[in-house]
C-alpha cells in the first residue's frame, strides 16, 4: 500500500483525534491531557514512548536496518482564545482554543506515526516524533532541544496547516520562511520638574519620542534595502500629570527580520541609538533585549527531499505559492542546530469557513487535509531516510 492510500484509510482516526485535542485544548507547559492522548496512542502503535519536556511526548520508531535518524515536530499547545465556532467538537475549555492548527499538527504527525510504524520493514534508520509543548509563548523548542531529543537527528521536518493557502495547496521552499520575533524594553529616564520650567528638569517624554523616532532609521538606513526587517514599538508609557516633566519613559517593542546577521546586530544598533538619542536630550536609556524566535530558514537539500516526496504524493499541481511570513516560530531553533524545513499545508476554504486568519476565534481547519499533512510526514521520513 502506498503511503498515499495507507494515509487516506486513516483519515477518520486522524480527524478524531483532532477533533479530541481540539475539543480539549490545553495552553503551552498545561499540555497533559493531550500529551495523555499522544502517548497511550503512540503506545497502542507499538512506538518507543518518553515523557520529555515537562509536557512534551517524544516517540521513536526504528526501522529493521540500521541507518539514518530523521526527527518530525509537531506542537501542542493553545491559545487564551474564547472559540467562536459553532461546532460539535468546539472547546470544552472557557477561555482556551487551538486557534493555531497545533490540533491539526498534533493529530497528522499521529498519523504519520502510525502510518511509519506500520511500515518498519521498508524502514532503514530511525524516526523521531517530537510532540513538542509550549510553542505560542515561547520555550518549548528550546526545552524539547535540552533533553537531548536531536542528537544524532540528520533532518528535521513540521507542518504549519495554513489558512492564507487554498485547502490543496503546499508551499514548500529552500531559504528563510518565517521572521525572527524578539522583545525590547527600553528605559529612558529623564528628571521630573515643573512643567513651566522644563530646563530645570529632564524630559523623559521628549528623549523617548525621539528614540521612537530614530529607531525607525535602522530600517531605512542600516539594514540593506532588499532586506526585510521591522522595528516596531508598541507600547509607549510615562508622565504623570500635566503640569509635571516626566522622569521616566518605558517603551516596548518588537523586531522582525529574516536574516540570522541582521538579527544578531539588532541589539548593538538598538543600543547605540537609544544611548545616543537619549544624550542628546540630557536623559538615559537603557535596553533589555529579549530573543524570543530566530528566522526559520529552511534548508535546500531538506527542502528538496520533501518536496520530492510531496511530488510522489499528489504531483507537480499540490504546490502552490506563499509569501515568507512576519510572524515567528520556535521551530527556527531547531533550523540552528540541524538542517530542516518548515512546510505550509493550506486549509483555506471559503465554502467551508476555514479560511479565517490563525489566532481567530473563528479559525477552523480543513480536515481534508490533515492526511495530506500525515502523508508528507510519512513519505518525507522514508524517503529521507532511503537517501
Ligand atoms: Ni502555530
Amino acid at each position: 500500500m502506498t503511503v498515499r492510500d495507507a494515509a487516506e484509510r486513516l483519515k477518520d482516526e486522524i480527524v478524531a483525534w483532532r477533533r479530541q485535542i481540539h475539543a480539549n485544548p490545553e495552553v503551552g507547559w498545561h499540555e497533559v491531557a493531550t500529551g495523555n492522548l499522544v502517548a497511550a496512542e503512540l503506545a497502542k502503535m507499538g512506538i518507543e514512548v518518553t515523557r520529555v519536556a515537562k509536557t512534551g511526548v517524544l516517540g521513536v520508531i526504528r526501522g529493521t536496518a540500521p541507518g539514518k535518524t530523521v526527527a518530525l515536530r509537531a506542537d501542542m499547545d493553545a491559545l487564551p482564545i474564547t472559540e467562536a465556532n459553532d461546532v460539535p467538537y468546539k472547546s470544552q475549555n472557557p477561555g482556551v482554543m487551538h486557534a493555531c492548527g497545533h490540533d491539526g499538527h498534533t493529530a497528522m504527525l499521529l498519523g504519520a506515526a502510525k502510518i511509519l510504524s506500520g511500515m518498519r520493514d521498508k524502514l532503514k534508520g530511525t524516526v523521531k516524533l517530537f510532540f513538542q509543548p509550549s510553542e505560542e509563548i515561547g520555550g518549548g523548542a528550546l526545552a524539547f532541544i535540552e533533553t537531548g531529543a536531536l542528537e544524532g537527528v540528520e533532518a528535521i521536518l513540521a507542518i504549519h496547516l495554513w489558512p492564507a493557502l487554498p485547502s490543496g495547496k503546499v508551499s514548500l521552499v529552500a531559504g528563510p520562511r518565517m521572521a525572527s520575533a524578539d522583545k525590547l524594553l527600553i528605559k529612558v529616564r529623564g528628571k521630573a520638574g515643573h512643567g513651566s520650567m522644563p530646563h530645570l528638569g529632564v524630559d523623559a517624554i521628549l528623549a523617548a519620542a525621539a528614540i521612537t523616532m530614530n529607531l525607525q532609521s535602522i530600517v531605512s538606513r542600516e539594514v540593506a534595502p532588499l532586506e526585510p526587517a521591522v522595528v516596531t514599538i508598541g507600547r509607549f508609557t510615562g508622565g504623570t500629570t500635566w503640569n509635571i516633566t516626566c522622569d521616566e519613559v518605558e517603551l516596548e517593542g518588537t523586531t522582525r527580520c529574516f536574516s540570522r546577521e541582521i538579527r544578531k546586530d539588532f541589539p548593538a544598533t538598538i543600543e547605540r541609538i537609544i544611548k545616543s538619542t537619549a544624550a542628546s536630550y540630557r536623559a538615559e536609556a537603557e535596553l533589555a533585549y529579549l530573543p524570543i524566535s530566530p528566522p526559520t530558514i529552511n534548508d535546500p537539500l531538506v527542502a528538496k527531499v520533501a518536496a520530492g516526496a510531496l511530488t510522489e504524493l499528489y504531483g507537480e499541481e499540490a504546490f502552490g505559492d506563499l509569501e515568507k511570513v512576519m510572524g515567528g516560530e520556535d521551530f527556527a531553533y531547531y533550523l540552528e542546530r540541524v538542517p530542516g524545513a518548515m512546510v505550509f499545508v493550506g486549509v483555506g476554504n471559503k465554502e467551508k469557513q476555514t479560511d479565517y486568519s490563525l489566532h481567530n476565534e473563528r479559525y477552523n481547519l480543513d480536515e481534508d487535509m490533515l492526511p495530506v499533512g500525515a502523508a508528507l510526514h510519512a513519505q518525507f521520513a522514508l524517503n529521507f531516510l532511503k537517501g
